[in-house]
C-alpha cells in the first residue's frame, strides 16, 4: 500500500491535446517526440508545458525495468514544488491508476520513492540544493521555472546526468532576453545537437476555457511586454518605465475627504530611509464583485534635501503617520511596515498602540512578483489615486528598470525616488484578490 494520501488529490482531468478539428497540438507533438539529452519548453503562461512535461516525465519513469535509479525532480523553492510539480503529479498518477506505485515522506520532503527508484526532491533556492545535488548521480531531472533558478545549482544537477541515454526536461515562462538560459542554452548552436526546444504560445494549451484566453486579450494591448509574454511567449526585455500603462486618463480620482466616499477597510503604508525620505500612504479598499479596487487617499512625504539634511526620528514619523490615519474617522484595517524597520516598529508598537493595537504587519517585498501584480491591476483599473497625491505620481511616472542590470539578464528597477511606490505595494499585495476567480498573473508562474 502506498502511503500517500490520494484521497486529498482530485484525480487529474485528462484530455488528449488535440485543437477541435483534432489536429495536434504542440504538447501532442512534444509528448510523441523523441527525447534529446536536453528538452525545454518554455514561453507562455498557461500553455501546458507544465503537464505535458510531467506527462512526459511520468512515460519515462515507467519504462525504467531495470535497477534502481535516481532522478531529480526541481523547483524555485519547495513551496513550487510542491504546488507545481508533487501536488498535479499525484493527481494524475491517481487518474492514471499508479498509485501503487509510489511513496511519498510527507514530514522530511526530501525524495519520492516510485518503485525502486528514487525521486530526488530539490528547492533551487535553498542553499543546501547544492550540496544535495553534488553527490548525485541521476538518469532523469525535470525542472519547473527553470528561469527563476540560480545558474551555478543548476549546471551542477545537469553535471549529474551521467547515466547513459540520460536527459531532462525543463519548462519557463518568457523572460528577459539576456538571461543566462537564452544566451547559455536556447540559443547555444552548439547545443543543437543535443536540445529540443519548444516554444509555447497561449494557443497551444486546448484546454484553456475561451473567456480566460478573451480576458486574457482584451487586457493587454498588443506591442506591451504583457502581450509578447503572456500571449506570445517571446523573451522580452524590461526597458524603461516599469508602470508604463499608469495614466492620469484611468487611474487618478479627486477626492473629498468630506465626500461620503466609504470604504470598506483602510491602510497605512509606510517606506522610510532615515537618511532620505520618510513616507506613508493612507489607503482605502472598496470590495467589488469582480476583485477589489484601492483608493489611494493620502500621502505624507518627507524629503531630507528638502530640510536642510535635518532628518525624522522615529517618534517624529510615527506622529506624522498618527496625523494621517487621524485624517480620517475610521478604525484603520491594517498598518504596514516594511521588514527591515525594526526601531520604527517597536516605537510605532509603543508609542501609538491606542490607534494600531493588533494591527501592525511587517511586509516583506518580493520585488518582481509585487510590480507584475500591480501592473496588472493598473491594467484592469482597480488602483486609483487622488490627484493630490503628488509625490507618489511623480513616483509612479518615473520608476524605471536599471539597464545595467537588464544587459546582464537580471531584471531589477532603479533605486531613485522610490520609497511611496514601494509603500504602495503590501495594502495591494496583500488584499488584491478579493473574489477567488480574480487571478493575476505573474511571470513567476
Ligand atoms: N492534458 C490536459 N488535460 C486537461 N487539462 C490540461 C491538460 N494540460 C493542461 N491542462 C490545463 O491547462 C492548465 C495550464 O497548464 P500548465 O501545464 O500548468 O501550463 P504552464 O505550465 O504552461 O503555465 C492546467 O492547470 C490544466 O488545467
Ligand atoms: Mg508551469
Amino acid at each position: 500500500m502506498s502511503n500517500v494520501d490520494f484521497e486529498q488529490y482530485e484525480e487529474f482531468d485528462y484530455s488528449p491535446y488535440n485543437d477541435s478539428d483534432g489536429a495536434p497540438c504542440l504538447s501532442d507533438k512534444f509528448l510523441r517526440s523523441r527525447d534529446k539529452r536536453i528538452n525545454i519548453l518554455h514561453g507562455s503562461v498557461r500553455s501546458s508545458k507544465s503537464i505535458a512535461s510531467l506527462l512526459k516525465f511520468l512515460g519515462a519513469m515507467m519504462s525504467i525495468s531495470d535497477e534502481q535509479h535516481n532522478v531529480i525532480l526541481g523547483a524555485y523553492s519547495h513551496k513550487t514544488l510542491r504546488n507545481n510539480l508533487i501536488d498535479p503529479l499525484f493527481s494524475i498518477v491517481k487518474r492514471f491508476r499508479l498509485d501503487e506505485l509510489v511513496d511519498f515522506d510527507y514530514e522530511r520532503e526530501t525524495h519520492i520513492k516510485w518503485n525502486r527508484n528514487k525521486i530526488v526532491l530539490i528547492g533551487f533556492n535553498n542553499d543546501s540544493a547544492l550540496g544535495r545535488v553534488q553527490g548525485l548521480t541521476a538518469k532523469y531531472m525535470l525542472i519547473d521555472e527553470l528561469g527563476l533558478i540560480p545558474e551555478e545549482p543548476f549546471n551542477m544537477a545537469y553535471t549529474r546526468l551521467s547515466e547513459r541515454d540520460a536527459c531532462f526536461w525543463a519548462t519557463m515562462n518568457p523572460t528577459n532576453p539576456n538571461h543566462w538560459i537564452y544566451r547559455k542554452w536556447i540559443h547555444n548552436t552548439n547545443l543543437d545537437s543535443l536540445m529540443n526546444v519548444w516554444n509555447y504560445q497561449l494557443w497551444d494549451n486546448p484546454h484553456l476555457p475561451s473567456e480566460y484566453v478573451d480576458s486574457l486579450l482584451a487586457t493587454y494591448p498588443k506591442g506591451s511586454v504583457e502581450y509578447k509574454r503572456y500571449i506570445l511567449g517571446e523573451p522580452v526585455a524590461e526597458e524603461g518605465l516599469i508602470y508604463d500603462n499608469f495614466n492620469s486618463d484611468e487611474h487618478l480620482f479627486q477626492y473629498n475627504n468630506n465626500d461620503d466616499m466609504v470604504f470598506d477597510e483602510y491602510y497605512i503604508s509606510t517606506d522610510y530611509g532615515p537618511g532620505s525620505v520618510s513616507c506613508a500612504l493612507l489607503t482605502g479598499l472598496k470590495r467589488e464583485h469582480d476583485g477589489n479596487i484601492f483608493y489611494v487617499l493620502d500621502e505624507y512625504y518627507y524629503d531630507i534635501k528638502e530640510h536642510n539634511g535635518h532628518g525624522l526620528s522615529d517618534e517624529e514619523l510615527s506622529d506624522k503617520i498618527a496625523e494621517l490615519a487621524a485624517t480620517i474617522d475610521k478604525k484603520i484595517t491594517k498598518f504596514y511596515l516594511p521588514h527591515d524597520a525594526t526601531s520604527l516598529y517597536n516605537n510605532i508598537k509603543s508609542s501609538l498602540k491606542y490607534i494600531f493595537y493588533k494591527r501592525l504587519k511587517i511586509y516583506k517585498p518580493d520585488t518582481l512578483a509585487d510590480i507584475s501584480v500591480i501592473k496588472d491591476l493598473f491594467y484592469k483599473n482597480k488602483i486609483l489615486i487622488n490627484t493630490e497625491c503628488e509625490n507618489l505620481i511623480r513616483g509612479l511616472e518615473s520608476y524605471r528598470w536599471d539597464p545595467k542590470a537588464t544587459m546582464r539578464g537580471e531584471s531589477r528597477p532603479l533605486k531613485v525616488d522610490d520609497h511611496l511606490v514601494d509603500s504602495l505595494r503590501a495594502p495591494i499585495i496583500d488584499n488584491y484578490r478579493g473574489r477567488k476567480n480574480y487571478e493575476a498573473l505573474t511571470w513567476g508562474g
